[in-house]
């Protein structure tokens, strides 16, 4: 089953955490001139629209990006990705950056990204924007599936991004048993991975099966690790409701200047109603 759709949610508060976080993961790994490979495992279509079509409908994307690109004294890592963003928003056709679109702004020459998307539609549009770029490579394959014979990268060094629907509850067991079988194989490469948190029947207080896998996440690995939630809402009260209330990301093996910088910015993202926290395990 394939109906998730990204453009329905470009731009939202959970792609500005995800998307900047993965800004600054990057930009410390362009740090070196050793080449680094970026992995996508769920890229979606790279570009969106924010005033036509899916994006247009619920307009999530004006509590999200809408409310960074007009502050001016942003804290630096927010300040970055905004401007990034701001490079690709046209006036005639407003273009959100997706996470391919961050990654080919901020690879160099002697980097290389290999992004996997399974929609046909998401993955005929991530051809049309990446395949004239010779350091892309576009698979239409299982992302997780297709992750381990990657790794290790022959730099030793890489980012990748695992960005699933969830859509399928599946992937909240796949995601970890993958991730060990990758951190089996590169341990010291830099993983983020994405999670929501939903009211559900039970477990609505404690973020149901997105704050399970974070705590599966974060008990996988030894290494550094942190986890970074944003709140957009309070935890939905009815019983039943799968409303998504906020989302997080695990990282493991995070710049060491990523809790700082995250601190500065985590206040700015949140609004009145909006709760956040940071969570950050080191090595034991
Ligand atoms: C949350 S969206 C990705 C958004 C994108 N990472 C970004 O930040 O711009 C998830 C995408 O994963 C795709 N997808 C779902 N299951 C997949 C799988 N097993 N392998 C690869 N892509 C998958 C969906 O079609 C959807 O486009």
């Amino acid at each position: 089953m394939l109906s998730y759709r990204h453009a329905f949610h470009a731009g939202n508060a959970a792609d500005v955490l995800k998307h900047a976080v993965l800004t600054y993961c990057l930009d410390y790994l362009g740090q070196k001139e050793t080449p680094f490979l970026a992995v996508d495992t769920h890229a979606g279509a790279g570009f969106y629209s924010l005033t036509e079509g899916y994006a247009a409908q619920n307009r999530e994307w004006e509590r999200g990006i809408g409310r960074l690109v007009d502050q001016t004294a942003l804290p630096p890592l927010l300040a970055r990705y905004a401007a990034l963003v701001k490079e690709t928003l046209g006036v005639e056709l407003p273009r959100y950056p997706g996470s391919p679109a961050l990654i080919q702004r901020l690879l160099r020459g002697q980097d290389r990204a290999v992004c996997f998307e399974l929609h046909p539609a998401d993955f005929t549009a991530l051809e049309e924007n990446f395949s004239a770029d010779h350091r892309f490579r576009l698979l239409r394959e299982d992302g997780l599936g297709g992750l381990k014979a990657l790794l290790p990268p022959p730099s030793r060094r890489a980012c990748v991004f695992i960005d699933p629907p969830y859509e399928m509850k599946s992937d909240y067991a796949a995601v970890p048993e993958h991730l060990a079988e990758a951190l089996r194989r590169f341990p010291t490469g830099m993983y983020i991975t994405w999670y929501p948190l939903l009211g559900r029947r039970s477990g609505a207080e404690s973020g149901g099966e997105g704050a399970a896998l974070r705590e599966t996440l974060l008990g996988l690995y030894g290494g550094n690790r942190c986890a970074v939630e944003l709140r957009t809402a309070k935890p939905p009260t009815l019983p039943a409701s799968p409303r998504m209330y906020g989302s997080g990301l695990v990282i493991y093996n995070p710049p060491w200047t990523l809790r700082g910088a995250l601190e500065e910015s985590l206040p700015v993202l949140v609004g009145r109603h909006e709760l956040s926290c940071v969570y950050l395990r080191k090595n034991k």
